[in-house]
């Protein structure tokens, strides 16, 4: 199991001016941030990201979304950290969501979310390289 796991604080939750408290939430629940940078991603760049969605119906939109705003990329690291960032952040849909996560208290709906995290440990390193080079991360 690997300790790191990979988060974008989305252009929603940038806009909503959110992200400080999406930190601060995210440090207090003990992740230590390992790399941290603000971006913008164009669309082909949020395309080649959510790949894995490019059959669904939604990859349109969420493309055209992920790529409309500032966000927030970083990698996370704490024990257990893929599993433990996910209950933190909740449910995909915040309708779902439990109290007290960041998607219930920050995300308007489905598709804005506010954050994204990764779902595996393999799927973590892959987001985070996609993002940070090794001079970038300790
Ligand atoms: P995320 O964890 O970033 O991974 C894929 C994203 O697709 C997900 O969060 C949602 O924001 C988005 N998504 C999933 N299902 C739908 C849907 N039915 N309609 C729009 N967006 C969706």
């Amino acid at each position: 199991m690997s300790n790191r796991t990979f988060t974008m604080i989305k252009p929603d939750a940038m806009k909503n001016g959110h992200a400080g408290a999406i930190l601060d939430k995210i440090i207090k629940s003990g992740f230590k941030i390992v790399a941290l940078k603000q971006t913008k991603l164009s669309t082909e760049k949020a395309g080649e990201f959510y790949e894995v969605h490019k059959e669904r119906p939604f990859y349109g939109e969420l493309t055209k979304f992920m790529s409309s705003g500032l966000i927030i990329a970083a990698i996370l690291e704490k024990e257990n950290a893929v599993a433990d960032f996910r209950t933190l952040i909740g449910a995909t849909d915040p309708a779902k969501a439990d109290e007290g996560t960041i998607r219930k208290l920050f995300a308007t709906s489905l598709g804005e979310n506010a954050v994204h995290g990764s779902d595996s440990d393999e799927n973590a390193k892959i987001e985070g390289d996609f993002f940070f080079s090794g001079l970038e991360r300790f």
